[in-house]
């Protein structure tokens, strides 16, 4: 492994620290990546991971957790061949969008089909959600949005649409997540994100996930599915970031993000929980979340991916601990190392949570 601005811990083997100047930068694509506001992101340590993964050898990745798709996107940017999926349908529109798409972008013909005035078919959305989030007005674009997605041909073209509507979603929520409902008053700040319509936002994010395609001449990938039930694929690398068990609260995607994920397919099999007071979809089981069937689910995934160099991300505050991470990777992989770098976590529901400081790693196994 070369030198990198990383440091390793862990290991005899501790690489120095790189000279501020020396330290690399991201590829300038990866930096054009629109990013969302998501639960466990890395998006903020991507030029730590970037250093790392520029230091292994690889043509080919997987992101199986791939949550937003940044770090998909970084590794497409660096001109890799990409697998990314999530067991969220709407993670992995995301990534169709901006990593599997190499081409694709919404013209003026499909932009002036996706705000077509017409009434749409169905209002389930403004019936399911009036007093619950958004505005009437803006409840009544997505029903009419959704009706006209189904009518673009291109599978591609769909799901460049979904991302700009799933980014205008989360802009226009004040805190990002659909745990909250009713008047959110409190939370408006002024922000000119909670001033523009759903409808002003959409026609905005449409021309920034066109300003994200690119080409990087390999046939890249995005799928949705569950990690244990991906078919095994020949790939040099697998870049892992599965949620942890918390210390306090919960993980849950399925909680944050019910509303994205059922907006992805029009709520069709994924029934509204009318019990509860922001109408959410049944919870995803992973095995990840629980400390009961955490170590077991990382073995497992260790041992699926054993033919492949494996990147695990991982955090000071998570259960099981770093020690005992490594020993299982170490039962697959020979050449185990780690790299740390501190992090200020910024994202959470308690104040606290949002100041607390945590030891971010990455565990290589080779
Ligand atoms: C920590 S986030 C990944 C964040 C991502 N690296 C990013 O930068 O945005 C974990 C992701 O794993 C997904 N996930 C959780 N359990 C899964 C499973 N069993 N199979 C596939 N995806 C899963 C969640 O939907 C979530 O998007």
């Amino acid at each position: 492994m070369r030198d990198s601005a990383a440091k390793i811990i862990a290991s005899d083997n501790v690489v120095p620290l790189l000279r501020k100047a020396e330290v690399s930068r991201l590829p300038e694509q990866a930096m054009k990546y629109p990013e969302l506001r998501y639960m466990g992101s890395k998006k903020r340590l991507l030029p730590w991971i970037f250093d790392v993964l520029n230091g292994l050898d690889f043509e080919s990745a997987m992101d199986p957790f791939s949550g937003t798709g940044s770090v998909g996107y970084l590794m497409k940017s660096m001109n890799r061949r990409v697998v990314s999926s999530d067991f969220l349908n709407f993670s992995s529109l995301v990534a169709r969008a901006t990593i599997e798409n190499n081409t694709v972008h919404l013209d003026g013909k499909s932009i002036k089909k996706l705000i077509n005035p017409s009434p749409a078919a169905a209002n389930f959305i403004e019936s399911t959600f009036i007093d619950v989030f958004y505005t009437r007005e803006d409840l009544r674009f997505l029903d009419r949005v959704s009706a006209n997605i189904s009518t673009l041909d291109n599978p591609v073209e769909r799901a460049m649409a979904y991302a700009a509507l799933f980014r205008s979603c989360l802009k226009r929520q004040p805190r990002g997540v659909f745990t909250i409902s009713g008047n959110l008053d409190r939370y408006d700040d002024g922000r000119r994100d909670l001033r523009l319509s759903l409808e002003e936002h959409f026609l905005e994010q449409i021309e920034v996930y066109n300003n994200a395609v690119f080409d990087n001449g390999r046939r890249n990938l995005a799928v949705r599915g569950d990690v244990f039930e991906l078919p095994d694929r020949k790939v040099d690398l697998v870049y892992l970031d599965p949620p942890y068990v918390p210390r306090s609260d919960d993980n849950c995607y399925v909680k944050r993000y019910h509303f994205l994920e059922g907006l992805s397919a029009y709520w069709q099999e994924m029934p509204v929980d009318e019990t509860t007071k922001v109408k959410k979809i049944a919870k995803k089981y992973t095995p990840f979340s629980y400390r009961r069937s955490a170590v077991e689910a990382f073995d497992r995934m260790f041992a699926k991916f054993r033919k492949s160099t494996i990147a695990l991300s991982y955090s000071s505050n998570g259960y099981p601990d770093l020690s005992e991470l490594e020993g299982l990777l170490r039962r697959y992989k020979p050449d185990v190392r780690v790299f740390e770098k501190p992090h200020r976590y910024h994202f959470g529901t308690h104040s606290g949570v949002e100041r607390a400081s945590v030891t971010e790693y990455l565990i290589v196994g080779r």
